[in-house]
């Protein structure tokens, strides 16, 4: 439209005109250059929202400098152009890179330095790192350092660590959050804070609360953890023949209580029967254990005997080898492809719940029933123990809430490759048919969710104002009571509501 095409070039006028760096022109994208497409897909996850409808990114930026995000933030603000900041691009609804008013997106692509001090076991990081990047640089300097954070090393740490950020390891040390000791944000007046200058409630805030409603998050200085030089890892299928049923209405009983050294996680996926023509569930018990096999298969005799772990089932492994095991990489691959930015994309949408009372045989039993659905055909459930260090940390400590008194998390995710809305609309409406059959099953008011799972059907901001009863809809959802919080500190550091996306926390208005 014409507005968007003046704001378009006014922005962009005002970008190179009071641009103190000479070097942004090189770093503007917009769609008369030639590598736009290339940059705006580069982190794209899901092509659900890289259609042609989708709405485009006047301008991409990808700043080199500090500077440069304090330029665009001050244009952006005098020509009314909404601002999406970008890290490793795995939004699940695609807040990141999609909005439907005239948007830029600023991209942390080329902010993406790691320095990590082994001796006083810290990093610094910048939000446009990878956690594959992050993984990576670690253990080149250390054996026995870790961090805590996600399972797919393409995700960016700058959306992750704002909006919690769990792995292997989360039972033994929360989250990537919990962990973060120090942090460099740039807020809507272009100031650059650290966690001195911020004060508490900002640093408590971006932390858990998502960063994108709060300011650009430049780095994080995060602290190291302590992984022993050998792990083990093993996966263990069952099908319904084979009584997953009755194993995995066993494991909701001990999951949680586990030893903190031990993580078993349950990745559930529609299968055909060794019976032809017949369907079945698969249910992949898959762990990792901080200590070698002598230690594992005695504990796990006492403590899940039903599973039938033998010696056979383990494999004994470095730390950093059990990422690539886990990101689902063959063993003996090289540690480079952690660097590998490249995607596999296809489209899904995703959901998530929380299971506070183990689910009776009979509900795991309608379960399987949609699996047998044909939407399901590539759906995947992925049931996440709790328990531990995480039932240790309290529920305000930082914005993420979900903590003791959670058995496990559930993610509901269903994927298609057909093209067109006719095909999204049939796997969606599978999703929320199977997310409305949980409901008994699962955590209730609020029906918790977590933030890094985004999913815009439990509710949305306005495009205008947004009032707090509207948002705490959503908002209760993904941080319970720590929800008025978050809205305090919005309205004390973004009054006017410039840093904002169909879930962002909005502030008080008078
Ligand atoms: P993206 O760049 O899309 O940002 C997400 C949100 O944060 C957006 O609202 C964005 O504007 C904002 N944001 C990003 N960078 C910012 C910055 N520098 N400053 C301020 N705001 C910023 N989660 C998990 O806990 N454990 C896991 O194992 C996995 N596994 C996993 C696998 C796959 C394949 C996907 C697609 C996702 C996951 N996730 C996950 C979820 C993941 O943690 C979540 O999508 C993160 O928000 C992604 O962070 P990115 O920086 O990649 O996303």
């Amino acid at each position: 439209s014409a507005t968007s095409a003046h704001t378009h070039e006014s922005f962009l006028r005002c970008l190179t005109l009071h641009s103190r760096n000479d070097s942004i022109s090189e770093v503007i994208y917009t769609s008369s250059n030639s590598s736009y497409s290339f940059v705006l897909e580069s982190s794209i996850r899901n092509p659900r929202f890289s259609t042609p409808s989708t709405p485009k990114p006047l301008v991409i930026v990808t700043p080199l400098v500090v500077s440069q995000i304090q330029e665009i933030l001050s244009c952006a603000q005098k020509h009314g152009m909404q601002v999406r900041v970008r890290s490793g691009g795995h939004d699940y609804e695609g807040l990141s890179y999609v909005s439907p008013v005239p948007f830029v997106i600023l991209d942390m692509i080329n902010l993406r330095n790691i320095s990590v001090d082994v001796e006083n076991s810290f990093a610094w990081v910048q939000s446009g790192a990878t956690l594959g990047e992050l993984y990576y640089e670690i253990a080149e300097q250390s054996k026995t350092l870790g961090f805590p954070a996600g399972l797919c090393p393409t995700i960016g740490v700058g959306g992750h660590f704002s909006g919690g950020g769990y792995g292997t390891i989360f039972r033994k040390y929360g989250l990537a959050a919990d962990n973060v000791i120090d942090a460099h944000l740039i807020d809507v007046k272009g100031r650059f804070l650290d966690r001195k200058s911020m004060g508490e409630d900002l640093f408590w805030a971006i932390r858990g609360g998502g960063g994108a409603s709060f300011g650009v998050i430049v780095a994080w200085k995060i602290k190291l953890v302590p992984v022993p030089s050998t792990v083990t890892v093993f996966t263990v299928n069952k099908n319904l023949e084979q009584n997953a049923t009755k194993i995995l209405h066993r494991w909701q009983y001990v999951a949680d209580k586990f030893d903190k050294d031990l993580f078993i996680r349950v990745v559930i996926t529609g299968a055909n029967s060794s019976q032809e023509g017949k369907k079945t569930v698969q249910a992949a018990f898959n762990s990792l254990y901080l200590g070698g096999k002598d230690k594992l298969l005695p504990l796990m005799q006492e403590s899940f005997p039903e599973l039938g772990l033998v010696s056979e089932d383990c494999k004994e492994m470095s730390w950093i080898q059990s990422i690539l095991y886990f990101s689902g990489f063959p063993s003996g691959q090289s540690l480079d492809v952690l660097l590998n930015r490249t995607l596999t994309v296809i489209s899904y949408k995703a959901k998530s719940d929380y299971v506070k009372n183990p689910i009776p045989e009979s509900g795991l039993e309608g379960i399987w029933q949609r699996f047998y659905e044909k939407e399901a055909e590539s759906a995947v459930l992925i049931l996440t123990p709790y328990g531990g260090k995480m039932s240790e940390i309290s529920e305000s400590a930082i914005p993420f809430p979900h903590r003791a008194g959670n058995i496990y998390k559930i993610q509901y995710l269903v994927y298609w490759s057909e093209e067109g809305t006719a095909a999204t609309e049939s796997h969606v409406s599978w999703i929320r048919r199977l997310y409305a059959y949980m409901a008994p099953y699962v955590s209730k008011s609020p029906r918790e969710a977590y933030i890094n799972y985004r999913d815009l059907d439990i509710g949305t901001n306005n495009e205008g104002n947004t009032s707090y009863r509207q948002a705490s809809i959503w908002g209760t959802k993904y941080f319970k009571n720590n929800f008025k919080r978050l809205v305090h500190v919005k309205t004390v550091f973004d009054p006017t509501n410039f840093f904002r996306n169909e879930q962002s926390i909005p502030p008080l208005s008078w």
